[in-house]
């Protein structure tokens, strides 16, 4: 190869030179006319032709292909000789020439060769496009040939966006256009074209693989972040995060968390608006200042909320009677405790500190029969005062320590008014038989006051 390459050069410098002396016109005094057939013919690139060299001379003599390609005699005959070249990988010319009645006689042509472009390319757009800002399309187009009939279209779809020629080997070709939210989802592509109609040929076409573009709109505000200021542990309340003005609403990702938990949020989207609802349930480990966090990412770029919340446990009141029925005369302790840092208060009295219990004893008196407890329980969140209550009521058992006398004194007064009765009954019986004795029952008399006494005393105690 090293050899071949000076060797091809110098016979091209040759026929230069002898195309340039011998078609100066006159020189010879040529009558005839040495033809090349095809004349400026276009071939791709490797491609091969039959050449035809004739002349109407009829004593032509030693009609011939003067060509540094490989060339093949395919069958000549009087004034003409055709020839077959092959592997056409550039440009040419080609000489024919003769001999006609003892003068040298020659034609020439060019061979055009052309290529489609090895790669055409639309280099990568952005991930995401903002809307109302410009996008720049590149197109990288290398090789393809000529040169002057290649031209390379950036498309929108099937809109052209710009039309250029391919002027250098690795042609950069760019087109700006504005992004808009109808860009969204569209099909970018790059075209060349080697137009080779002049030739007589079609006009050829290589196109790019299409690029989709994703454009995005965020509003500058941040979302709407609704939570609790306050959470008490193991309860559950709604979050809610909400954001206009995003484009496109449906593709952009909303995260909920309270601290590092990320809530299980369902997201909805209507228009250009996003919500996103959660319920948070708070945790004993999280107590304490903590933050609910709502994230908004779309287009790579995050918009986020944060909202400052309290998580706090409250235990109690708990109100506790050492004896929920006692008797009459007994010592009963009231008893009201809360969780930690909570400040009770039992019947008016306070508890010596926050997070003490409050204590109070009492010796029943029948007067304390039903008689309600009442303990409130206040505990500081942040500067809020949160006030939870609880009360008891106290059972003291009088009406059943006076049962047994009052059942005694029930039935004795049953018993003398039975006695009474029968000697009334007696009396009577004895007296219309005439056996009545006047002495003889008086001592029992006085008792007949009783019944009427205790039947209207005993009803009024019982209740
Ligand atoms: C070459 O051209 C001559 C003259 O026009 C013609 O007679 C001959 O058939 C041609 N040969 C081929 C192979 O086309
Ligand atoms: C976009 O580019 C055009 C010209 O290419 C320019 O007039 C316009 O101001 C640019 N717009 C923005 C938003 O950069
Ligand atoms: C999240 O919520 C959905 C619907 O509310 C439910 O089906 C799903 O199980 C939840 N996932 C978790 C991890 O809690
Ligand atoms: C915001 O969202 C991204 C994912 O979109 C996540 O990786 C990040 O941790 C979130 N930030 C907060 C503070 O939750
Ligand atoms: C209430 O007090 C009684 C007596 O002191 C005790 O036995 C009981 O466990 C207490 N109940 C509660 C709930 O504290
Ligand atoms: C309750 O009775 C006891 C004696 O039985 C007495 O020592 C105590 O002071 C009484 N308490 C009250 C609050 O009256
Ligand atoms: C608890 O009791 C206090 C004092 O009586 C009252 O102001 C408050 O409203 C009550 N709170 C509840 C939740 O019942």
């Amino acid at each position: 190869m090293a050899t071949m390459i000076p060797a091809v050069s110098w016979l091209r410098a040759c026929w230069t030179l002898l195309v340039c002396c011998l078609l100066t016109p006159g020189v010879q005094g040529q009558e005839f006319l040495l033809r090349v057939e095809p004349q400026n013919p276009v071939l791709p690139a490797g491609g091969s032709l039959l050449v035809n060299c004739s002349t109407d001379c009829p004593s032509a003599k030693q009609v011939t292909l003067e060509t540094s390609l490989s060339k093949e005699l395919v069958d000549n005959g009087t004034g003409w000789a055709a020839f077959w070249i092959s592997k056409v990988t550039g440009d040419n010319r080609i000489l024919c020439s003769g001999y006609c009645n003892g003068s040298q006689i020659i034609g020439s042509t060019g061979i055009t060769v052309y290529r489609l472009p090895e790669r055409v390319e639309l280099a990568p757009l952005p991930p995401w496009q903002p809307v109302g800002q410009n996008l720049t399309l590149h197109c990288q187009v290398e090789g393809g040939s000529p040169r002057t009939s290649l031209t390379v279209v950036l498309l929108r779809w099937e809109e052209e966006l710009s039309r250029q020629p391919a002027v250098e080997e690795l042609a950069e070709v760019t087109a700006t256009v504005l992004a808009g939210r109808g860009d969204h989802g569209a099909h970018f592509s790059c075209r060349t074209e080697l137009d080779l109609r002049p030739q007589g040929l079609r006009l050829l076409v290589n196109t790019s693989a299409p690029r989709r573009l994703r454009t995005f709109a965020l509003p500058v505000t941040p979302p709407r972040l609704v939570a609790p200021r306050f959470l008490e542990v193991e309860t559950s309340w709604p979050v809610d995060c909400t954001l206009d003005g995003l484009f496109p609403a449906s593709e952009a990702q909303v995260h909920l968390a309270l601290g590092d938990q990320v809530l299980n949020a369902t997201v909805t989207n209507h228009g250009d608006m996003i919500t996103a609802t959660a319920t948070a349930t708070a945790r004993a480990d999280q107590e304490g200042a903590r933050q609910m966090i709502c994230n908004v990412t779309l287009g790579g770029e995050r918009l986020e909320a944060r909202e400052n919340l309290t998580v706090f446990s409250f235990l109690g009141p708990i109100l506790n009677l050492s004896e929920p029925s006692a008797p009459e005369g007994s010592t009963v302790i009231v008893s009201c405790m809360a969780g930690a840092r909570v400040q009770v208060t039992l019947d008016g009295v306070p508890a010596a500190a926050p997070g003490q219990p409050a204590q109070l004893q009492l010796n029943t008196t029948e007067n304390d029969n039903g008689r309600s407890f009442f303990c409130s329980a206040t505990l500081e969140v942040d500067g809020e005062f949160l006030h939870r209550n609880s009360s008891v009521q106290l059972r003291v058992l009088s009406g059943n320590s006076h049962f047994v006398p009052v059942l005694l004194a029930v039935f004795t007064t049953l018993g003398v008014v039975t006695v009474v009765v029968a000697l009334t009954y007696d009396f009577w019986a004895r007296k219309r038989r005439g056996l009545y004795h006047v002495r003889q029952e008086s001592p029992s008399l006085p008792l007949t006051s009783m019944p009427t006494e205790a039947m209207n005393e005993e009803p009024s105690r019982v209740e």
